[in-house]
């Protein structure tokens, strides 16, 4: 069994940069020390760790919690066109992503930059300029917490559909993710460039996937805060999908509201509801919304994560009340 570190703080793991403690703290690097860690001890009292970008703290936590850095990029097969690619879970996402510009293979540079390890990705199938995981992944691979036997699902058991999987649902906090795997793509590549800001950005500029990563870069560092200066989780809440009668109403009240179409209705930017109401930059404390994209919560330094939750409750209150729509955090707050 790893060490264990007694009354550790989750800080410096933690994207949110917020004070909480775990009773216990665990490092695992292989597979047996996370069967170790997870051997003997109540499963519901067990919290896993991974990139810490996606997890809000309130309060300290009286169990054990779990840092999964399994590492390795491992090439299973290629051909001319593709490459099968397994990564463990303890990767770094956009060093993943990086990785895969220098061996030039494609479909994961617009996820450029998104924070977090790869083994959470499947978990709410992450997604940005018009990619989500589950267009390159193939399967992973989970450890069951209790029986601590390994199975791999492929991407549809997994149920991958807008921040959302089964690893949410049926699942939840009964695997832990150990390694995913992917599909990429050898030149030529197709380039996904419909995203309106993507498409302005490579104005002049080579059609290659390292430069559609580069716009994806530099359209995230306009407007996303950097979590190494400001404490942040990325988008807090997730953008609502109405039905077309629902969004109908609302645009009679609200014209120009922005919105896109999704498979079970329309999408409209949380973002917006957001910033119409007037919360974009406001602070409360060291709890506040970014000044450049309302969607993000941010800690701007010793914030607790109790005020960043009341701040997410008085904006969920607030969106429900004027346009009668709930919002759901993306983040989980524990
Ligand atoms: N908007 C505003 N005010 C703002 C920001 C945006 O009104 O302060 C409106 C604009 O009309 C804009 C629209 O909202 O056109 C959408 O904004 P943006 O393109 O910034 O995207 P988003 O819907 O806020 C989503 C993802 C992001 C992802 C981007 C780009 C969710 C919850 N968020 O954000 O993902 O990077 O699209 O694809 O789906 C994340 O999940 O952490 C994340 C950053």
């Amino acid at each position: 069994m790893k060490a264990i570190q007694y009354k550790h703080s989750i800080r410096p793991y933690t994207s949110f940069n917020i004070e909480a403690t775990t009773e216990e703290f665990v490092v695992v690097e292989t597979l047996s020390e996370l069967k170790d860690s997870l051997r003997n001890y109540e499963p519901e009292k067990i919290r896993l760790l991974g990139g810490g970008s996606n997890m809000l703290w309130t309060t300290d936590f009286p169990g054990r919690t779990l840092h999964v850095n399994l590492k390795g990029i491992t090439l299973l097969e290629e051909n001319d066109k593709s490459a099968l690619i397994e990564v463990k879970a303890g990767e770094n996402w956009h060093d993943f992503v990086l990785w895969s510009l220098d061996q030039n293979l494609g479909g994961i540079e617009n996820l450029a930059l998104i924070p977090g390890n790869v083994g959470s990705a499947p978990i709410q199938n992450i997604g940005a300029y018009g990619v989500e995981l589950k267009n390159v992944m193939t399967q992973c691979t989970i450890l069951w917490r209790d029986s601590l036997e390994e199975e791999t699902l492929t991407t549809e058991e997994c149920q991958l559909s807008y921040r959302n999987s089964i690893f949410k649902n049926e699942y939840k906090n009964k695997t832990v993710i150990t390694s995913v795997q992917f599909k990429l793509h050898k030149s030529p590549h197709q380039l996904k460039t419909s995203y309106g800001a993507i498409e302005e950005e490579l104005k002049g500029k080579e059609k290659t996937i390292q430069e559609v990563a580069q716009a994806v870069i530099r359209i995230r560092s306009s407007k996303l805060p950097d979590p190494a200066k400001i404490g942040n989780c990325g988008s807090f809440f997730k953008n609502p999908i109405l039905s077309q009668k629902q969004f109908d109403l609302l645009k009679e009240k609200h014209p120009t509201i922005p919105h896109f179409s999704a498979k079970t209705g329309v999408k409209v930017p949380a973002a917006w509801l957001i910033d119409q109401l007037g919360y974009k930059g406001i602070r409360r404390g060291d709890a506040g919304v970014h000044p450049k994209q309302a969607l993000v919560l941010v800690n701007y330094g010793n914030a607790r994560g109790k005020e960043i939750w009341d701040l997410a409750v008085e904006i969920q209150k607030a969106v429900e009340d004027q346009f009668g729509i709930p919002l759901e955090a993306e983040v989980t707050c524990y």
